[in-house]
């Protein structure tokens, strides 16, 4: 668990969250997390929230989701106060589509549907892409998914991911992104930004 928290550290916290606010500063944001697994990036974003005081609307899709108990033994919080684990697991035992305040600044919902007919009311400043790798799950690296990933950013949005793909950079400026490569996490040599800039 300590390499997975150190990754989606690098990936979706300093490479995509902060990164994206030296950038364009803002004292809220709204995230939404394309495959929401084991709650990970979720709890790191909720944690990061609380040290920076930075507003969070956090959204995440997941199709499978993992059991509250399996989550649990993950040990995902392990080492975190008590208060803060307490988070983990109400992200896992909250119902389905269903808003919740989990502390005075992060507000939390998932949405138990697939990320390809995903048609949310919101637009977002922040997409985490986590879906699995273009090799495992060809279907959501297309140029048709990033094509709704933009459409649901708002102007000067942001798309992270961990891959860096020739074909998925190809399907991204297909679909209007401009797009930046940056260190990937450990031995990996690139990462992917891509922005939905104002015309
Ligand atoms: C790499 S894992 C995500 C890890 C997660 N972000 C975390 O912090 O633990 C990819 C996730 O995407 C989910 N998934 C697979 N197909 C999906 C789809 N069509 N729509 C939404 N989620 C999907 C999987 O069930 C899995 O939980």
């Amino acid at each position: 668990m300590q390499g997975a928290r150190e990754e989606s550290r690098h990936v979706f916290i300093n490479n995509g969250l902060r990164f994206f606010l030296d950038q364009y500063p803002k004292k809220e944001v709204r995230i939404l997390e394309i495959g929401l697994g084991t709650g990970l990036n979720a709890f790191l974003t909720f944690l990061e929230s609380q040290h920076s005081g930075l507003g969070v609307d956090y959204h995440a899709v997941e199709r499978y989701p993992v059991p509250p108990e399996i989550a649990r033994q993950l040990n995902v919080a392990k080492g975190y106060s008590v208060e803060e684990a307490a988070v983990f697991s109400r992200m896992h035992e909250q119902a389905w589509n269903e808003k919740r305040r989990l502390s005075a600044r992060f507000q939390f919902t998932k949405h138990l549907t697939k990320a390809e007919t995903f048609r949310p009311e919101q637009s977002f400043d922040l997409i985490y892409y986590d879906a699995f790798s273009p090799g495992e799950q060809p279907e959501l690296w297309t140029e048709e998914v990033f094509g709704n990933m933009y459409a649901l950013l708002n102007e000067n949005g942001m798309l992270v991911t961990y891959c860096a793909q020739g074909q998925m950079k190809r399907n991204m400026k297909a679909a209007g992104f401009r797009v930046k490569a940056l260190k990937g996490f450990a031995a990996k040599r690139e990462m992917t930004v891509a922005y939905r800039l104002s015309a």
